[in-house]
């Protein structure tokens, strides 16, 4: 392996630009070339490529965003986009791809890896949706830009003894709610993976209402089948308490990357690269508790995302 490439694709997340950093200057390190692709795979059909240095990566672990930028790429789906990819990589002579995204921009990748490029990939999402990883690089950084809301709107909510719906992102995977939600001190999670009850919820509003809560806060995510308004009308009419909506939207996307995610980021992107260097097959990188890990990308993709009902259970708990 002489020549690698890195990329960032599909959602931006805090963090991508930790690992692209971690990715350049390990390349450079063990010797490689390194390319950086721009705008995700629409920029790898476009040849929007340009050599990376150690200067490239200067002065950007703290920033979110991705300074290689992103986009969702229509053309790369159809085969005449994709064939296009591939020609492009074997104009630079891209050995080895490493790609920073989420569910949809890996199962690109995937792709990518049949045509003889060997991949490496990164899950770079807010939504911790990846069955092959404990946590996603900007996951922690978008709990805690939710957190800094709640705790905003559990002032005011206080104030005039409201109820607020807070509709948070996650795609169809209710992770961002939960742990925000639990570390939040919400009174009541939604996510997709479960059911909406509602007389459960409302019970439990009416009950903190009744002991002397002040306010309540339902953090719900995106995916949940019933949506903020309507469920805030609902909230409204059962309890006959003032319900608002904040929806936190592309908030949760950008922001400096936490400590957590800046490492998790650098290590990831250092372990591509060994790998690479290694002239190892394919692999999707990921963490098991403090361990960063790696798997067959095939394999990788398969898994599945399991709910951490613990914490739902004790989210419950802890809001009696
Ligand atoms: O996958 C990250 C994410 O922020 C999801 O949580 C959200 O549903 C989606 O991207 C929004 O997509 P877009 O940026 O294309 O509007």
């Amino acid at each position: 392996m002489k020549t690698i490439g890195v990329i960032t694709s599909g959602g931006d997340s805090p963090g991508m630009n930790a690992a692209i950093r971690a990715v350049v200057r390990s390349a450079i390190y063990h010797g490689l070339k390194v390319y950086g692709i721009e705008r995700g795979y629409e920029g790898l059909i476009n040849g929007d490529i340009q050599e990376m240095n150690v200067a490239s990566v200067s002065d950007i672990i703290q920033r979110g965003g991705t300074i290689l930028r992103t986009a969702r790429s229509e053309d790369f789906m159809t085969s005449g986009g994709f064939q296009r990819a591939v020609d492009m990589l074997a104009n630079f002579e891209i050995e080895g791809l490493v790609v920073i995204g989420g569910d949809g921009s890996l199962r690109g990748a995937l792709k990518l890896s049949q045509e003889g490029v060997t991949i490496m990939g990164l899950p770079g999402t807010i939504d911790n949706d990846l069955g092959f990883t404990d946590f996603t690089i900007g996951f922690d950084t978008a709990v805690n830009t939710v957190l800094s809301s709640v705790g905003n709107i559990r002032d005011t909510s206080s104030s005039h003894g409201r109820s607020t719906v807070v509709e948070v992102m996650g795609r169809n995977c209710g992770d961002i709610a939960l742990y925000a939600g639990l570390a939040g001190g919400a009174e009541y999670i939604l996510i997709p993976e479960k059911e909406v009850d509602i007389n459960a919820l409302c019970r439990k509003i009416v009950q903190g209402k009744n002991r002397g809560k002040l306010h309540s806060i339902i953090i719900r995510a995106e995916g949940v089948e019933m949506d903020s308004n309507e469920l805030a009308s609902l909230i409204s009419q059962r309890t006959g308490l003032e319900t608002k909506v904040v929806v936190l939207g592309y908030t949760q996307r950008g922001g400096s990357p936490t400590a957590r995610d800046r490492l998790l980021a650098s290590k990831m992107g250092y372990r591509a690269v060994e790998l690479l260097k290694a002239d190892s097959a394919s692999r999707a990188i990921g963490i098991r508790g403090i361990q960063v890990v790696d798997y067959n990308m095939v394999e990788a993709m398969a898994m599945k995302r399991s709910l951490n009902t613990e914490l739902l259970e004790l989210a419950d708990i802890l809001s009696i």
